[in-house]
Parts: C-alpha cells; structure tokens; sequence
C-alpha cells in the first residue's frame, strides 16, 4: 500500500530475492540480511533498509524522525504526521471502533457460507478468486453502504487501486500511474455522490457515520471523506485477501495443524496473530527521514527514504523464540505485520474477525486441504507485499 521510490513502485525491491522460490519465501535472505547488515543503504535503490526488529520499532514509533508525508498530494491521515494525523485518526475512530466491528460477526459468517458453500461438493476451489478476494471487498461494500447493484463496478475499482505495472519499463509505469489517476477520479465522484445522498436521508452506514463525526466542532472535509473511503478500499482489500490465503496457505504447507486447530478453536485467534507474524501481508513500510539520525551505527540523511522491513522483523531471533516456526498458540506475540506506533493499522479488528470467521468455516467444512498439485506459485510482483496471485485448493468436505 505504501508507494516504494518511483522507478521501482510494485517490484520485487531487494535486489537479494531474485529467484522465484526466494520471493516465495523471502525469510532466508531477510535472515541473511538481518545478521549481515541489518541497517545498510542501497545504492541501486537510492533507500535505506532496516531488518532488526528493535530498529524497525524505532522507525515506526517516532514520526518526528521519520515521516510518513512522502506524498503531498495525498492527504489520507495514512501519509499525514501529527497534528493533522491525530485529528482525522480521532473522527473515524469514531465509526471504527472493535464494538461496532464484532457487530458484523454474524453478516460475516453469512458471505463466508455464501462463497465456500458452491464449492464443497466439488473438492475443491480457487481460494483467492472464489473467497479471499471477494468476501473483504463484499464487507467493506456493506459497511461503507455502497448499494448492491454497484457492487462488481466497486470490485473493480478496488481491484484498480491496487494494481501493479504490466512490466518494469517507463512507458508501463507512466501508463499504471494515469490509470491510477483516471480510477480514483471515478471514485471520488461515485462517492460524492452517494455523500450527498447520505446528507438528505442519513443511513445505517460508515459513509452516513463519517458525515455526522465530529470533535470539537471539526468536521471531516468532503475531500478528506473522500479520500478516507478510497483509503480503506486501497488499504484493506489486497491485504485482507493475502491474509486469508497465507493462512490457508500454512495449514496446506503444515497439514498436521489442520487437525490441531480443528480440535482446539480456541486457538484460532491466536493462528490469525501467528500468520500476520509468519506470512505477514505486508512485509515493508516507508518513510522519510526528517532529520539526520543514527541508527545502529548508520548515518540515515535528511530527506533519505528509510524502508523497514517488518517481514524481517517478525522474524528477530532476538524477540521470538523459535522464531522460523509456526506456533499457533504463540504467547506473547508482539508482530508488527498491521505496523507499529500512530500508524497502526486502523482496519487490524475487521481484518482479524475476517480472517478468523473464514478459517474456523474452512477447518469445520473441509479436511485434508492441499495446494492442487503441480500448481506452480506466483508471487504477487510488489515491493511491499508478501502474497501469492493464485492458490487454487483440494480438500473432503467434511
Ligand atoms: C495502516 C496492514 C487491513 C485500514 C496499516 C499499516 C499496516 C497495515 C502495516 C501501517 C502502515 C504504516 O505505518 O505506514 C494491514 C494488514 C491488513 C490490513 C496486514 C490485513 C490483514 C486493513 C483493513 C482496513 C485497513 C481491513 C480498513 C478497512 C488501514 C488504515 C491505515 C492502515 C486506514 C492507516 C492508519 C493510520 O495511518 O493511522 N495497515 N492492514 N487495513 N490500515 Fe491496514
């Protein structure tokens, strides 16, 4: 979600994870990265990347060195600094709140059994097409009080934002960048106008919510709102979709926790935080140094743009015991796959309950669930996101 420096926005950014299987499973090289040079600038990439764990929280939890602003054209309290972040972070945590989260338990659970049940005769499904894809974008549709009809034009909307070049060349990257553009233009007036009809007759929804917040007397401008709506579609859509299939992806990878958790949904919670540790959907978030600043013997200069690579943090020996295993019942475990500090990611309850409804209807509905065989994986070509494009299953319905 975050934009990596211009010429190499969605590519694969270290230059070390070359190979497929590597990107498919980039954990050895951030390993190798982490004991060689855990802070160290790359030149190729003109950025500095960050490994340890205790380095990446230092990133993370002081935005007066590091700065999110990377992009001043962009308003969403994602890429602001205090004050501003603070101030439209307060008015949607009014409408974002775990309470009114849990509340959508049950709607949950009803799309999950809509999009798994079709396929439980079969044997077997696409999980990324046919579940994890659709059922966050169908959520988030919902609770923003987008109407049914408009849903597939919404799909592939949310589908555009995030996006990556058809090749790494100038010409495919000008191209993404307007189509980016000409996107979020047709969504700002597609939300415009569902505002305004919010304004005459207020609704049950997020969008009828945001008009009314308020703290101490300030509002959300209509250009924030607006921004806000692409925000949550850009930042919990592909997330929440890789999520849902790394998870699924470590019970195919480690069938003996299939039966585990089957037999002890209890911790299934606790599998959801280990997958965001494990196989986190991002594995990298950016800044901007505002200031010259040492870091672990490092001279980061003002200006320079700092990558901390929380896939590699996640990972820290130093902080994890048994740090390379998956432990579904791990305590405690203080992962940074939804960030760190002010930053952190506002969506983490809805994408937890997302997650946990659809892994407890997977483990009561199926058995024995593989990767089709000879399925070759592709991992989605993005400097930031750990995922893979397809993950078509088999399994016996149960
Ligand atoms: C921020 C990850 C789902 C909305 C973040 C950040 C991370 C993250 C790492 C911090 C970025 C930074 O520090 O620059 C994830 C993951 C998700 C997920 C792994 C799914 C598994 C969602 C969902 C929503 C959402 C479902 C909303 C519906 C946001 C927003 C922010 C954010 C609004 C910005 C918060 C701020 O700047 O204060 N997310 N996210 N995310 N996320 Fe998520």
């Amino acid at each position: 979600m975050n934009q990596a420096p211009r010429k190499y926005a969605n590519y694969i950014p270290i230059r070390e994870l070359k190979a497929v299987e590597q990107q498919l499973f980039p954990f050895q090289v951030y390993a190798e990265l982490r004991s060689n040079t855990p802070v160290r600038y790359d030149e190729h990439r003109k950025c500095w990347d960050v490994f340890r764990y205790e380095d990446v929280q230092y990133v993370l939890k002081n935005p007066k060195l590091f700065s999110s602003a990377r992009d001043r054209a962009n308003t969403s309290m994602l890429t602001t600094d205090p004050p501003k972040h603070k101030q439209l972070r307060d008015l949607v945590n009014q409408a974002f709140t775990p309470r009114a989260i849990e509340a959508l338990a049950p709607r949950i659970q009803e799309i999950a059994d809509e999009l798994i049940t079709p396929h439980l005769q079969q044997g077997q499904m696409n999980l990324v097409d046919d579940l994890a894809t659709p059922l966050p974008v169908i959520v988030i549709a919902e609770l923003l009080g987008v109407p049914a009809e408009d849903r597939q034009k919404f799909k592939d909307w949310s589908d555009a934002l995030v996006k990556g070049a058809r090749d790494d060349s100038d010409e495919a990257f000008q191209e993404l960048m307007e189509e980016k553009k000409r996107n979020q233009q047709e969504l700002a007036v597609y939300f415009r106008a569902i505002m305004e009809e919010r304004r005459q007759q207020p609704q049950d929804d997020l969008i009828s919510l945001l008009l009314a917040a308020e703290i101490e007397g300030q509002k959300l401008s209509e250009e924030e709102l607006v921004g806000f709506c692409i925000l949550l579609l850009a930042a919990g859509n592909e997330t929440t979709t890789n999520l849902i299939t790394n998870a699924v992806r470590i019970l195919a990878e480690q069938p003996e926790l299939q039966q585990r958790l089957r037999e002890h949904p209890e911790h299934i919670a606790s599998a959801v935080e280990e997958t965001l540790r494990y196989y986190p959907p991002i594995v990298a978030i950016g800044r901007l140094a505002r200031e010259t600043v040492e870091l672990s013997g490092q001279t980061i200069q003002e200006g320079e743009q700092v990558i901390s690579w929380v896939g590699s943090a996640n990972r820290d020996g130093q902080v994890f015991e048994h740090a390379e295993q998956f432990i579904e019942d791990r305590k405690p475990n203080r992962h940074m796959g939804f960030g760190f500090g002010i930053h952190f990611c506002l969506g983490a309850p809805l994408a937890r309950l997302e997650a946990r409804v659809v892994l407890n209807t997977i483990l009561q509905q199926m058995q024995g669930i593989k990767l089709v065989s000879e399925t070759k994986l592709q991992p989605i070509q993005s400097a930031f996101v750990f995922g893979v494009k397809e993950y078509p299953i088999q399994f016996e319905s149960l």
